[in-house]
């Protein structure tokens, strides 16, 4: 079967198809469609076709291929941590604007906010904490794939922070479980990564609590939420800590002292 034939046939959409098909030949897009032409070996077809099964079955393209693009960088993806998503790069555009020094990660998944900010801000040192090993795993050898040199740690939120940072961002895990929008592919994602308790707000509010303590005295905080938490999450803020509401970007809220 050729290129072309093969691509008819799949039942799911056009990009996902090629991308996974691109990946099976271990060549880009671009090759596909130069050579429409080109005959399938019986081991790239056989592959291809399982992958596009398992996307068939609603398995996040992200997993199937081993990687996902944040911020223009590839980041390699396991099913141990939350695929990348592109909203996630307002905290990098935030981050830039306030040219922090000592940068803390909170819940750093993949590493693709800690990495990036280490790249994107050279002079800054990075330090990247998750609650979840094989998270840490993952992220460690993103970090090194990437040349970004970052602390790693396993800690519960902060519980195992010391000193004090410029800027702490986090996306921490706030789907809320009873939302009814919720997508198949969420099931093959870390749960640990998605739900929180209290309306998707527990880990989040926990977080608030703690980061004052390792804010310097003109440090800054960039918290991701869904957009209908953004105001609770203000008030909450606002209540229980001196830091306040500067601005928002996608779903990326920055407070500061
Ligand atoms: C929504 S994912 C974000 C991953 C990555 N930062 C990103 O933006 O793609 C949340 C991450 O927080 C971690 N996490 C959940 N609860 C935590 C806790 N109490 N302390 C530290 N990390 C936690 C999860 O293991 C997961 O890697």
């Amino acid at each position: 079967m050729n290129v072309s034939s093969w691509l008819r046939k799949t039942a799911i959409s056009r990009l996902d198809a090629e991308l996974i098909l691109a990946n099976s030949l271990g060549k880009d897009r671009v090759f596909l469609h130069a050579h429409p032409e080109f005959e399938l070996s019986e081991d790239a077809e056989k592959r291809a076709d399982a992958d596009c099964l398992r996307r068939e079955n609603h398995e996040p393209l992200a997993y199937i291929l081993g990687y996902k693009n944040f911020y223009g960088r590839k980041f390699m993806v396991t099913p141990d941590v939350l695929i990348p998503r592109p909203e996630t790069e307002a905290i990098i555009n935030l981050a830039k604007e306030l040219k922090s020094q000592k940068i803390l990660d909170v819940g750093t998944g993949s590493g693709c906010i800690a990495i990036t900010l280490k790249l994107e801000l050279p002079d800054s040192d990075v330090v990247a904490l998750d609650i979840s090993p094989k998270a840490l795993k993952i992220a460690e050898q993103n970090a090194a794939k990437l040349g970004a040199k970052i602390a790693f740690r396993e800690s519960d939120l902060l519980e195992k922070v010391q000193g004090e940072y410029d800027l702490i961002v986090a996306n921490l895990p706030y789907v809320d479980k009873k939302w009814d929008w919720l997508s198949p592919e969420l099931t093959f994602e870390p749960e640990q990564a998605l739900f929180a308790e209290d309306s998707g707000l527990y880990d989040i509010k926990c977080l608030i609590s703690q980061v004052e303590q390792r804010l310097t005295n003109d440090g800054a905080v960039i918290l991701e939420s869904d957009l209908s938490q953004h105001e609770a999450i203000r008030e909450y803020v606002e209540q229980n800590t001196n830091l306040s509401f500067v601005k928002t970007e996608s779903l990326a809220q920055l407070f500061a002292k």
